[in-house]
């Protein structure tokens, strides 16, 4: 329970930090690596990894042997810089941070002094905080060996932290553990700081004899111990920190204990949040002041929310920066940008490459698609914008379509600026049409449009009149025809034109 006291003077960089990921997972009972599992948007190895290089330690170290190829591969796409180390088929946590070590030492880096931190791929709210806190406190007290601890209800199936007084003697494992030992509630996190001599000393004489038959990292303690090192515990009373997921059950605790925290933070930050059960926020998403989340609002990946504006209710962003004041209402969108002050939606999808200017509007049933809308411009209702670019203060009417796919390639449309396009226009791309032009209603666009023409691709109208009492005499119709021409009598059209 040591307190922020030993997050200020967090001392040297550690010497490495060996993240343990070489266990299978299978109760996740999936094709997946347990630690590729996204929990608030990263992968559980994601967290782990972001969290290690935060210490900037000399080297990250990531022990890999289940589904190597997938997970190793995965991890240098999120840290090009750590170095992957292969566990052989001798198992237990012990021969993990070994082969760690000596992948350190291969790459020409050993390890021989300073600190060595130990943590898990699978312990995704683990934060650099309580971290660097346990760095600290180990080697301010000049420890051999420092775990970090907390205690639990059910303690069950965790090794136990044996205690003379406030001394820590040893770690013992659930299934080697008596009867009595079982009843101990403070448990092994896994997470360790060790001096990086003591640690390949002890691990060098690390057996499998117990009833596991795995070289136990745990073992290191009571060898430290032997050889005169200090060992202690920082005991954490926030057991998320240090909870990791075995199966699907304990993964969306988990995530959903995460989103609390984001969406907490982002309240303390200055965003409203009007239902937090129902709103969900990845850790890579950032808000600016003033920012309004509406119910049932999931933010991922990369989104930016700016000042003012409100997003939701019902509305999912990927990958999508909404400009300040802006108002995003039921839209499901990803990698789309809203100018300031932009309105999108009610029931809008906005696809990649969506670029909507200040002020502009996207609104009910629009499908965007990688498409550049310039300041001012409305494309109001129904319909499809793709490979289209559209100038400044332009109206799009209602059920506009680019017609931008021939069955073999995509075209662009493009359009100007003060364009006012009539009710079911059509852009047969690829086509242009001038600044200031206009199209008829129904308009089916194949040639460019000059600035400031008027585009009508429509036949004339023409009634034949008296159609309906000739062709369906007796009819409802006929008769309503019948009897609106008699009221009428003086008020009949002119005929063919
Ligand atoms: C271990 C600890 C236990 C602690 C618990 C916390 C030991 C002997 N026991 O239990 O005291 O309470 O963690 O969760 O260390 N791993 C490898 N290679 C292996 C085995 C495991 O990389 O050969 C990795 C796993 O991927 C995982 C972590 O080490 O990230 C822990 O493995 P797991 O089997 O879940 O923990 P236990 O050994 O049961
Ligand atoms: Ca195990």
């Amino acid at each position: 329970m040591r307190s922020a006291l030993y997050v200020s003077e967090s001392a040297a960089r550690p010497a490495a930090v060996i993240v343990l990921a070489a266990g299978a997972g299978t109760r996740m009972k999936s094709r997946t690596p347990k630690i590729l599992h996204p929990v608030g948007g990263l992968s559980m190895i994601g967290h782990a990894l972001n969290t290690a290089r935060a210490l900037n330690p000399q080297q990250l170290v990531a022990v890999v042997r289940h589904q190597r190829e997938l997970v190793a591969e995965h991890i240098l796409r999120h840290d090009d810089a750590a170095l992957l180390a292969d566990q052989d088929e001798i198992p237990g946590t012990g021969r993990a941070v070994e082969s760690g070590l000596e992948a350190l030492a291969a790459a020409g880096a050993p390890a021989q002094s300073g600190t060595v931190v130990v943590t898990y791929g699978d312990v995704p709210l683990l934060s650099p905080q309580l971290l660097s806190e346990l760095v600290a406190q180990h080697e301010t007290e000049g420890n051999a060996v420092t775990v970090l601890t907390t205690v639990l209800e059910d303690a069950a199936g965790y090794g136990r932290i044996l205690r003379e007084g406030d001394t820590v003697t040893g770690i013992v494992e659930h299934k080697d553990a008596t009867e009595q030992q079982r009843q101990i509630r403070e448990i092994n996190s896994g997470i360790y700081t060790f001096d990086a001599a003591v640690l390949t000393r002890a691990l060098s004489r690390i057996t499998t004899d117990n009833a596991q038959g795995e070289k136990y990292l745990t073992d290191v303690l009571g060898l430290a111990r032997a050889e005169g090192g200090r060992v202690a515990a920082l005991v954490t009373e926030d057991r998320w920190q240090v909870e990791g997921a075995n199966d699907r059950v304990q993964l969306q605790a988990l995530s959903a204990e995460l989103n609390r925290r984001t969406v907490e933070a982002a309240m303390r930050a200055g965003t409203t949040v009007i239902d937090p059960s129902t709103t969900w926020i990845d850790t890579t998403v950032t808000l600016e002041e003033d920012t309004t989340l509406l119910p049932g609002t999931q933010l991922h990946g990369k989104t930016h929310i700016a000042r003012d504006a409100v997003v939701g209710p019902d509305t999912t962003l990927t990958d999508v920066t909404v400009g300040e004041g802006a108002k995003v209402t039921r839209t499901h969108g990803s990698g789309a940008v809203i100018g300031a002050g932009g309105v999108v939606g009610p029931f809008t999808y906005l696809r990649p490459g969506t670029v909507l200017g200040e002020e502009g509007k996207i609104g009910a049933f629009y499908e965007t698609k990688n498409v550049n809308i310039g300041r001012g411009s409305k494309l109001s209702h129904l319909g499809y914008a793709g490979d289209a670019e559209i100038g400044e203060y332009t109206n799009i009417g209602c059920g506009n379509i680019t017609a931008n796919y021939d069955g073999e390639n995509k075209h662009r449309t493009v359009i100007g600026s003060h364009v006012r396009t009539s009710s079911n226009t059509v852009f047969v791309a690829p086509v242009e049409v001038g600044d200031g032009a206009y199209t008829g209603a129904g308009a089916v666009v194949r040639k460019d449009v000059p600035p400031g023409a008027l585009a009508l691709s429509v036949a004339p109208q023409r009634n034949a009149e008296g159609w309906v009492q000739n062709k369906r005499p007796g009819s409802a119709a006929a008769e309503a025809a019948e009897q609106a021409t008699q009221h009428d009598g003086d008020n009949t059209t002119d005929g063919d034109n």
